[in-house]
């Protein structure tokens, strides 16, 4: 089966699954404030869909599967979506906030998952709990360390918020010196009622120059479809990255597609466009025109309306929020 190319010739061989909107946190950039409503069980893909959506993709030489949310774990049935996907000849992985890891990780090892990421913004009790809602920070950790034992591939997600976690750049960073750690500082994205302000954007700029007041750092070779841009403080044992989409978008080497939990692909973080492929599947219909579609209508840049960020009007956005994406 041919491979999944846009039209400006970028293979898509990433497929991000969100396998639900639901959460046990609420961070303050992801979701919008007034009350969610989640999607209805009836709603949400079931295993056998997911897994027959997977393995469409898998045709066409898709070979890497992240699963998001929402959180991903709290689905009652996220083992047997797991054992059903570990199947497929892909790298299996997940992006989680990382609170019920300790549950899974015996599975984890069990079907083959090797790299995890999760997000953790801050290091401070009172911090982390004005983020998330939830004073959940020493069992992130715990699980943290717990994954780092095991020799899991560890990555974590620190979105970067102006007079929030600005203050603790340096002490993620000096994590990378003693652990084996990946941390990536995200730039705050705006999306449909995420509290979002050009003003709390802390640029890579902007940490890069704090950083080098403190380390001696050196700038590691990316690859062209990674997010991030990775450096590395001499001596150290994990590494640290930006992930710039607000300064410095990374559209060109874009190989990744998304799955909402309802089904619905999307060719874009940031597009508007939808393409539903589990109406289609459920209709007893062919998939496969549709998931073309929805690659050929690919873009060339949606991250370009951020590099004029400062005059971007959060209100305009029409975006779902970031929990209804899966990130
Ligand atoms: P790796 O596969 O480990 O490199 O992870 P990843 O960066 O693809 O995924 P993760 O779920 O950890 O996401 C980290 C951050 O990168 C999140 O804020 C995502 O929203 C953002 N991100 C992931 N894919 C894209 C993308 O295609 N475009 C943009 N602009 N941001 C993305
Ligand atoms: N800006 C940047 N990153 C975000 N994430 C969620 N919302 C935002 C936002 N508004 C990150 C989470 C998670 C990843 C999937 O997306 O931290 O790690
Ligand atoms: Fe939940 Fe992740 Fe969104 Fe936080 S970023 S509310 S942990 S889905």
């Amino acid at each position: 089966m041919n491979n999944l190319q846009d039209t400006y010739n970028r293979i898509h061989n990433y497929l991000r699954i969100s396998l639900t909107d639901s959460c046990n946190f609420r961070c303050l950039y992801c979701m919008p404030e007034e009350n969610m409503q989640c999607l209805s069980q009836k709603d949400l893909m079931h295993p056998q869909e997911i897994f027959t959506i997977a393995q469409t993709f898998v045709d066409y030489n898709v070979n890497k599967i992240r699963l998001t949310g929402g959180e991903p774990l709290v689905r009652h049935d996220f083992s047997e979506i797991v054992q059903c996907l570990a199947q497929l000849p892909v790298k299996l992985t997940l992006t989680t906030n990382g609170v019920l890891i300790h549950k899974y990780v015996d599975l984890f090892k069990n079907v083959g998952i090797k790299s995890i990421n999760i997000s953790i913004d801050s290091l401070n009790e009172s911090t982390f709990k004005s983020i998330t809602k939830r004073n959940a920070l020493s069992q992130v950790w715990k699980n943290i360390h717990l994954l780092v034992k095991e020799n899991f591939h560890v990555k974590l997600n620190v979105v970067a918020m102006r007079g929030i976690n600005e203050h603790e750049i340096t002490d993620f960073v000096n994590l990378t010196y003693s652990l084996p750690l990946q941390v990536r500082f995200i730039e705050f994205m705006p999306f449909s009622g995420n509290r979002w302000e050009k003003n709390r954007v802390l640029t890579t700029t902007e940490m890069l120059h704090n950083i080098e007041k403190h380390f001696s750092i050196v700038k590691l070779q990316d690859s062209i479809h990674n997010t991030a841009k990775k450096y590395q403080v001499l001596g150290s044992k994990g590494t640290f990255a930006f992930i710039t989409t607000m300064s410095q978008p990374f559209c060109s080497g874009c190989n990744r597609m998304r799955i909402t939990a309802d089904g619905k692909m999307k060719n874009c973080l940031f597009g508007k466009e939808e393409f539903d492929i589990l109406g289609e599947l459920r209709a007893g219909r062919n998939i496969k025109p549709v998931i073309e579609n929805c690659v050929y209508k690919k873009h060339k840049k949606m991250g370009r309306q951020f590099q004029n960020f400062k005059n971007l009007n959060p209100n305009h956005l029409e975006n779902r929020s970031m929990i209804k994406i899966g990130g």
